[in-house]
């Protein structure tokens, strides 16, 4: 069984309007994606059907049925609203991927304040520009992750409460803190759901780009529609799946697919909050049956490495469907998949900002090892010229990924900064800032990003913030932070650092200023290689030119030099 209908007849006469009629929904009518997620699945008459199945770094596992995520999401929506907090609040929820992360994500959504995910290993300066910048109101997280939050405190006025699921009722709460244990609340039967509608803000991610501080990409609830049917027509999404994201909420892939299309598709849907090891991972896969398996490259990459052997001890036979997403998926990690698993991995491409699945190979269509497939159907995709942002007239030319706006999770804004997001659009089309080409059968092949954002593991990391947090430690005069290639995570961050008079560059204050942006950042924003030197290459108007020591890294041509200052 499967969703599977060719390409072709999935375009033809293709309108969104096929979402919305699967869901029930009549525009302009009340649509909450929380109600989506629980609610409506109970009224479908599967309330005692698993909805997760949840494995700790332990072994340890909780369940939770359609009907008690139903009653436990309407727990947190209670005591939430109890708490004062209003509809369009922002509440930020900075947890492992624990249960309480997904149901609480319900819970938000269903009296209408916006949830924030942030990356449970965010460190203090990580966290400070996301909660300034949203003006949160309440921050939901663990026992283990309040210390963080303890020590910004004091700059952050707007944050009303700090919300601890696991307290240890022996030890005192902090200012401003509240306890709350989600499975032993009170769980209202009958609750009131916001009223929101189409354009009601939802969902608010932060995204890194070169410049500036990270932007919080504002989504709507509309966008479920476009979460619902990718899920159903790519992920193949079926009644009778055992589905597996291995994406974190704390970023996109792990709340639109993650939870979003997972739960308002129906799926049973598994999760490990655990380390990576193959081990673990075939162990997980054999013991819960997956059927459905969405993943990233560099996940896939270590696999590889880990080599086949290892494949052989577990029994993979439930897998009937993988996906990847976030990073390149080399032509090597397809073929090789295919051959281990017996299933190729399909390629998906799109962004925080589009919300859902952009281009993408889907069962029912040809594969092209390599190359990230066509538009989803409704998605009017293609590459332009970086000067005239004219389409080109041929297949074959390198120019930039454009897409018509309009599909429904399309993102509203950057929160607090329309400038931004004004500068995404050119001629009438959304700019992802990525570079690709398009070939005679209109397959996009993925040549790289048009900025220097580094994707590393398939986390964007702004070299803006890192070299901010480098120069704050006393030793460091100034830096410059680039990409450095690597098998695994594709690139890997590299800083060069340039002294303050007095310091001597030493493998232990590598160490140190590793750890320094590791702890102010987080573990992927860590530079996994410090070079110290002695000038920087800047342009005669003092700027550093990062895309000289790019080019070194890259053993590729420097290219033009005549602003170079030291010339
Ligand atoms: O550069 C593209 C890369 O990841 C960027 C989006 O990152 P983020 O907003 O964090 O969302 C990641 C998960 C949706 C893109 O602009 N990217 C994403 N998918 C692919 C990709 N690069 C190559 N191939 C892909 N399939």
């Amino acid at each position: 069984m499967s969703n599977i209908i060719s390409y072709d007849e999935r375009i033809k006469n293709f309108d969104w309007s096929i979402s919305e009629k699967e869901l029930d929904y009549q525009p302009g009518n009340v649509i909450n994606i929380g109600w989506y997620c629980s609610d409506r699945i109970c009224k479908l008459g599967k309330a005692d059907k698993m909805a997760l199945i949840w494995e700790g770094s332990q072994g340890q596992e909780k369940r939770y049925t359609y009907n008690e995520l139903r009653l436990t999401s309407n727990g947190v929506g209670h005591f939430l609203r109890g708490l004062g907090i209003q509809p369009e609040d922002r509440v930020c929820l900075f947890m492992d991927k624990i249960p309480e992360l997904y149901i609480g994500f319900l819970g938000v959504l269903k009296i209408g304040a916006i949830v924030q995910p942030l990356f449970s290993a965010f460190g203090d300066e990580s966290l400070i520009v996301r909660l300034e910048n949203a003006q949160t109101t309440a921050v939901i997280t663990q026992r283990k992750h309040a210390p963080k939050l303890r020590k910004i405190l004091d700059k952050m006025p707007y944050i009303k409460h700090i919300i601890i699921v696991d307290a240890d009722p022996a030890k005192p709460l902090g200012d401003r803190e509240v306890a709350f244990d989600m499975d032993h609340a009170f769980k209202p039967e009958d609750f009131e759901i916001h009223p929101t509608k189409a354009e009601s803000p939802s969902v608010l991610h932060y995204t890194s780009g070169t410049t500036g501080q990270p932007k919080g990409v504002k989504h709507v609830h509309y966008s479920l529609i476009s979460q619902y049917l990718t899920s159903k027509w790519v992920l193949d999404l079926l009644d009778t799946d055992i589905y597996w994201c291995t994406a974190d909420p704390g970023w996109v892939t792990g709340t639109s697919y993650g939870i979003i299309g997972a739960f308002s598709n129906g799926v049973t849907q598994c999760v490990l909050d655990a380390g990576f090891s193959a081990d673990n991972w075939y162990r997980f896969i054999e013991k819960h049956k997956i059927t459905m398996w969405y993943s990233a490259p560099t996940a896939i990459r270590s696999l590889m490495k880990a080599g086949d052997e290892v494949i052989k001890k577990y029994d993979l036979s439930s897998l009937r469907h993988l996906a990847s997403v976030g990073e390149p998926l080399n032509s090597e990690a397809v073929i090789w998949s295919e051959k281990v698993y017996g299933k190729a991995f399909l390629d998906t491409y799109w962004q925080t900002e589009t919300g859902s699945i952009m281009i993408t190979n889907f069962p029912g269509m040809k594969i092209k090892p390599g190359s990230m497939g066509k538009p989803f159907p409704g998605i009017t995709a293609t590459v332009i010229d970086a000067d005239t942002f004219e389409p080109f007239d041929g297949p074959g030319k390198i120019g930039l990924i454009a897409i018509k706006p309009g599909w429904p999770s399309m993102m509203r804004t950057y929160w607090r900064n329309e400038e931004t997001y004004n500068k995404k659009f050119k001629n009438g089309w959304y700019l992802p800032g990525d570079r690709s080409s398009i070939d005679n059968e209109g397959y996009f092949w993925f040549v790289g990003r048009d900025d220097d954002v580094i994707n590393t593991g398939g986390h964007l990391v702004s070299p803006f913030e890192v070299e901010s947090a480098l120069l704050e430690h006393p030793a460091v005069a100034e830096s410059a932070v680039v990409a450095k290639p690597d098998f695994v995570n594709m690139e890997v961050v590299k800083a060069f650092v340039t002294l303050k008079p007095g310091f001597v560059g030493s493998k232990d204050l590598d160490l140190e200023i590793m750890n320094f942006v590791r702890k102010k950042l987080s573990p992927l924003a860590m530079p996994q290689e410090i070079e110290f030197i002695d000038n920087l290459p800047k342009t005669r108007s003092g700027k550093i030119m990062r895309r000289i020591l790019h080019a070194k890294e890259w053993g590729e041509e420097i290219g033009d030099t005549s602003t170079l200052e030291n010339d």
